[in-house]
């Protein structure tokens, strides 16, 4: 987590620094810094709060010089407050540093640099860092680029850096393992990133430092690439960039979230954009068709995934037992990778990740391929680390999702698994002809049913003033539909703050309907296609403890009307579609909830973007 920008060029670095870190706001938001080269020396300002809040403390600094490097926190080491905020002076003064990370060795660091003198100012580890480089510099007398490389060979843990030494101001020194760094390649200018997004509009050519990288970002020169370990020289792997500026502006909605929601017709038609031919009859996926095989012979396969991700696991365990009948085990990345799991080469794993940098995503990763799995995976982010670790995948194409809360990235994952699982249940001939075709025609109508769904917006909002101010609420769903529960509850508690629970239906009387009595609001997916009668049976059990019934159903459901309070209408689809659907309600009813709140939708309080961190 955090985000760490940096400019060196002609420019004013200040406004590209502040654009670039709010666009990265994302990464982390709980303090932010910045540190600006005038010529003659570094000017820096921190605070915690925002980026908005770093503007203004910034007005007490000199906001000249075309060298610069920023930094958005999530705290990991100390406290959010304004001397933990970043940069870091070393106690020369003279180098200053950014870092998105944890320096897991840093106590004994600290002990043995404090033994000669060095005195710290803040609890991080990052202010330690910056001090062993200072203190190789000292003892070696080596040159800044010489100094990172040593110290980091005696750092264990996780970075992106930038390091600016200003007795050498026209360069800035950076280096990656585990967390995300782009360099932009501009004319005579460089920018240094978490991701793309703060330098698009100024350059579409970018490096992606590769783990144990660091990079010369020297004024002038190109850019020199080097290994950490041994120093030997790395060569820069140039990538033309896609995205576009538009894609990561807010487009008159009024949060990302909202925008988010409301681009996914488009979404999950650029998903399948160029895959899925149905008038053909083909799903064109050069991932899986080059590693049929594997999916094919595999015992069984895997999903990992966290969040919202892994709970687009589990709709596509659904999917992949009932269409392709191939058996699946979705898994938490978290407890996967430290339970010692049975793994073998009969094994294919799927990791799924918005960002492409959740770590515990990319650990399980690094252990399955270790036991001879092949890997795969579901990534958003083009170029991010889990699309580089995997042996081969597949993008979702949602284009950027800004708001902290996933809302695209879920639909698309779907989109993308069921791809995945019509092309091995086709492969397979576990499928009918007409079934197959049936499959892919009512695919292709999902963005504009899915455009129906959000036609209710005027109605959920009326029913989100209604429960805004619950202190608890159920969502349920059976099948198909109960990850959607899950996924609905997750919306509302990150966003809201309202405590919320998702329960497979016929669980509820297993525990849950204790919690039962007119205060309880209980989401229910009530669908047509998908145990219709039962979960009837269950929302009558609701209302027969006055339970308020919010219920989504299939367009022009009378029974269900007849007993709940509130019903929002989706269109009738193929049952394993139904979650694409089901789920659009419940984004909107979190969204309008939060709003009426006042919470902080783009970025609830504890929360990141990107979890880089384990
Ligand atoms: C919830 C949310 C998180 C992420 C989780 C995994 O709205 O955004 O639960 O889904 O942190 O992130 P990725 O998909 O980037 O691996």
């Amino acid at each position: 987590m955090c985000g760490i920008v940096g400019y060196i060029g002609y420019r004013d670095a200040f406004p590209i620094v502040i654009k670039g870190l709010q666009r990265l706001e994302y990464r982390g938001y709980d303090s932010a810094g910045i540190a600006l080269y005038d010529g003659n020396q570094i000017n820096l300002a921190k605070t915690k709060g925002k980026v908005e809040d770093l503007k203004n403390k910034a007005k007490s600094i000199s906001q000249e010089g075309s060298i610069g490097i920023g930094h958005t926190r999530w705290a990991t080491h100390g406290v959010p407050n304004d001397v933990n905020s970043h940069p870091h002076y070393s106690n020369s003064g003279e180098l200053v540093i950014i870092h998105n990370g944890i320096i897991e060795n840093y106590e004994s660091i600290k002990q043995e640099l404090t033994k000669r003198g060095y005195i710290f100012q803040s609890d991080t580890d990052t202010e330690v860092l910056v001090n062993l480089i200072e203190e190789v510099q000292k003892t070696e007398g080596v040159k800044l680029g010489k100094a990172v490389q040593i110290a980091l060979n005696q750092v264990v843990g996780a970075y992106a850096i930038a390091v600016f030494d200003q007795k050498k101001p026209d360069e800035i020194v950076v280096a990656k393992l585990g967390s995300p760094l782009a360099i932009g390649i501009g004319e005579g200018e460089f920018f240094i990133a978490s991701d793309a997004s703060p330098f698009i509009e100024f350059t579409n050519n970018a490096v992606y430092l590769e783990d144990e990288e660091m990079a010369i970002i020297r004024l002038g020169k190109e850019i020199k690439l080097r290994k950490i370990k041994d120093d030997s020289v790395a060569y820069p792997n140039l990538l033309e960039l896609q995205m576009n500026l538009e894609e990561i502006e807010k487009g008159g909605y009024d949060h990302f979230m909202l925008k988010e929601i409301y681009e996914q017709p488009r979404a999950i038609k650029d998903t399948y954009r160029g895959r899925l031919l149905a008038d053909q009859g083909l799903i064109r996926m050069a991932g899986i068709d080059l590693n049929m095989e594997k999916f094919l012979n595999a015992n069984r396969i895997i999903i990992v995934a966290c969040g919202t991700s892994w709970h687009a696991g589990l709709v596509a365990e659904y999917i992949f037992e009932d269409l392709a009948r191939i058996p699946v085990e979705v898994e938490y990345a978290s407890e996967f990778r430290y339970r010692n799991p049975v793994i073998t080469d009969k094994d294919v794993l799927i990791a799924i990740s918005q960002s492409g940098e959740t770590a515990d995503t990319l650990a399980a990763i690094k252990l399955a391929k270790e036991k001879g799995a092949f890997v795969f995976g579901v990534c958003n982010v083009v170029g991010s680390s889990i699309a580089r670790e995997t042996d081969a995948g597949a993008y979702t194409h949602a284009g950027p999702e800004i708001g902290v809360a996933s809302t695209k990235a879920f639909t698309t994952q779907i989109t993308v698994l069921t791809l995945i699982a019509l092309k091995l249940a086709k492969a397979k001939g576990v499928f009918s002809e007409s079934k197959y075709h049936e499959y892919l025609t009512e695919l292709e109508n999902i963005p504009n049913k899915v455009e129906k769904s959000l036609q209710s917006n005027a109605l959920i909002e009326i029913i989100a003033d209604v429960y805004k101010d619950s202190t608890n609420c159920l969502y349920l769903g059976r099948g198909y539909n109960f990850p959607v529960a899950l996924e609905g509850a997750l919306k509302l508690k990150e966003i809201s703050y309202i405590h919320a629970e998702g329960y497979p239906a016929a669980e509820m009387k297993h525990g849950p309907i204790a919690l039962i009595d007119e205060h309880m609001p209980v989401f229910v997916i009530a669908t047509k296609k998908g145990h219709y009668e039962k979960v009837v049976s269950n929302i009558q059990e609701i209302k027969s403890r006055k339970g308020k019934i919010i219920a989504i159903v299939t367009e022009g459901d009378e029974q269900v009307r007849d007993l709940a309070d509130h019903v929002i209408e989706v269109p009738e689809t193929l049952e394993s579609l139904t979650p694409l659907l089901t789920t659009i309600p419940l984004q909107l009813l979190s969204y309008h909830i939060a709003v009426m709140r006042g919470c902080n939708v783009d970025q609830p309080r504890n929360l990141a973007k990107s979890v880089t961190v384990e």
